[in-house]
């Protein structure tokens, strides 16, 4: 196999990740996203579908412009059009990889792809032929691989290392491995194909069975130099494997593994956040890295243990993935020039003034009510400050909500809908009930509320209180997310954001169900 000194980070957060129901994310929100991934110094940033639309064409672009130090990869289907696509969008990068891919297992390629096996091996060889000759990084991933034939795996792999590939990546598609066997899946294919050293092997693990991150380990012991994950295992159906659990895995445990990762591990939590804070999905409390309980001991052995030798139950020290970093950074006396610079810092940039002067104006009324203004808050301002173009119809102006014991809660909310103002009120079993439906009785969606959660950004009750509202209408489903001290104001900014997302949702191909 190629060598590599370490153990190659492909992130595929802003790709797979963004496949999640609900996870979509704005360009804006993207970059900081691959920001953040940067100063993570991860090895290969996957930041979309070029082809799938315009949105995430100029999104892979904008990424290719500004991040420096990762490598900007597309991916492409084994079609021209996408491979001519994703090489125009990974073209201002300083290092661009094209990922082309096409399924390989009986089921799929009977049944999607209605295709023969040798016409598959054919169009894999065309479309890697076809990304050399735009770029000289290729990687080609046999879709589906954890149910393909090893057979048939080694002859079109073989095939598209001669072509040119220099990853090979070996997609657990649908989460049906079992570790011991993947394993062993990955041991014979690095053994059998003979020109297997021309190429990195990678792997990239769903969690259908929960084994993602079990099967990506397994992968590595056998050979694997390459593992594509995601932040907080964000990804199609049930995620993708956690970045933050096979870095520290391998970290941790370098008494087993001869190799290691480039990851700057100290960014792993506030990456952790931006990613949730971006996309809605809550990260839960006993999330191993990441969860808000990774490293609190709850049982008075346990924190007797910790207190007199911290290792007699901690492997991994909170700091060292980014724990207690809260940092103080503004407060209500700072002003707008020490604003933009610390947003600046945090990979926010406002593409107009009147953006920046919203999220100031947001910023000074936080700080007269909360005084100490964190890295988190800030990040959640952004995310609420949205270019008005890219609102959609509705906005809330003001709202008043009537919770006392005794008496049935009522909402009254000042909304605008396409800039005309409107007042509308409503009862419900509770306030957020009463003020989701007094935006119903002015909207009459016909949205189904899939989901209601609310997050405290930062520690303290004086904190900001995040909400995400997961609606869904015809099959479509959007996560809007609102942050305020007033967890009731903040909720309706989520149900209206998420109003705002589907009533504007565009058309966008998804790579696995398009046909080739
Ligand atoms: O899960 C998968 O097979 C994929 C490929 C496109 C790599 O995401
Ligand atoms: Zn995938």
């Amino acid at each position: 196999m190629a060598t590599t000194d370490h153990l190659v980070i492909f992130d595929t957060t802003l790709r797979d990740g963004e496949q999640s129901p609900g996870a979509t994310m704005n360009k804006a929100e993207k970059l900081r996203i691959a920001k953040a991934l940067e100063k993570l110094r991860v090895d290969v940033i996957e930041a979309g579908f070029a082809i799938a639309s315009q949105g995430d064409f100029d999104a892979i672009k904008s990424i290719a412009e500004s991040v420096r130090g990762s490598t900007i990869c597309s991916l492409a289907r084994a079609l021209d059009k996408d491979i001519d696509r994703a090489a125009e969008a990974v073209r201002p990068a300083e290092s661009g990889r094209i990922h082309t891919f096409i399924a390989t297992s009986p089921i799929h390629m009977q049944h999607k792809l209605q295709m023969q096996p040798e016409q598959v091996v054919e169009q894999a060889v065309k479309a890697v032929k076809r990304a050399r000759n735009h770029v000289d990084d290729v990687e080609f991933s046999c879709e589906d691989a954890g149910r393909s034939e090893l057979d048939f795996l080694c002859r079109i792999i073989e095939a598209a290392i001669d072509a040119g590939a220099r990853t090979i990546n070996i997609p657990d598609t649908v989460g049906y491995a079992i570790p011991e066997q993947f394993g062993e899946t990955i041991h014979q294919l690095l053994n059998r194909i003979p020109n297997a050293d021309k190429a990195i092997f990678s792997v990239h693990c769903h969690n259908d069975l929960g084994l993602a991150v079990a099967n990506s380990v397994a992968a590595i012991t056998n050979g694997a130099r390459q593992v594509e994950c995601t932040i907080n295992g964000l990804g199609e159906r049930a995620g993708n494997a956690a970045l933050e659990e096979i870095v520290m895995a391998v970290r941790t445990r370098q008494d087993l593994f001869n190799i290691d990762t480039r990851i700057d591990t100290q960014h792993i939590v506030p990456a952790s956040r931006l990613v949730s804070t971006i996309t809605g999905f809550p990260v839960q409390p006993n999330k191993a890295i990441v969860g808000a309980n990774a490293f609190a001991h709850e049982s008075g052995i346990h924190q007797d243990g910790v207190l007199k030798h911290r290792e007699t139950y901690e492997i991994m020290r909170a700091q060292d993935v980014g724990w207690h970093t809260n940092s103080l950074v503004l407060g209500k006396h700072s002003g707008r020039n020490a604003f933009r610079t610390r947003l600046l810092e945090l990979g926010i940039k406002f593409e107009t003034e009147s953006e920046l002067n919203e999220a100031f104006t947001r910023f000074k009324a936080l700080a007269d009510l909360k005084h100490e203004i964190f890295d988190e808050d800030l990040q959640a301002i952004a995310s609420d400050t949205r270019q008005k173009e890219e609102e959609g119809p509705y906005d809330l102006v003001c709202m008043q909500v009537c919770s006392e014991t005794g008496v049935i809660p009522r909402a009254t909310l000042t909304m605008t809908v396409e800039d005309k103002e409107h007042t509308v009120e409503a009862e419900g079993s509770g306030p957020v009930d009463a003020t989701f439906k007094a935006i119903e009785s002015l909207v009459d969606s016909g949205c189904n509320l899939q989901l209601y959660s609310v997050n405290a950004i930062t520690s303290g009750t004086d904190a900001q209180g995040e909400v995400t509202v997961r609606l869904e209408r015809g099959g479509r489903i959007v996560n809007g997310v609102g942050s305020d001290t007033d967890i009731i104001i903040a909720s309706a900014k989520a149900y209206i954001e998420a109003l705002n997302l589907i009533t504007r949702g565009g058309k966008r191909q998804h790579p696995q169900i398009a046909d080739v």
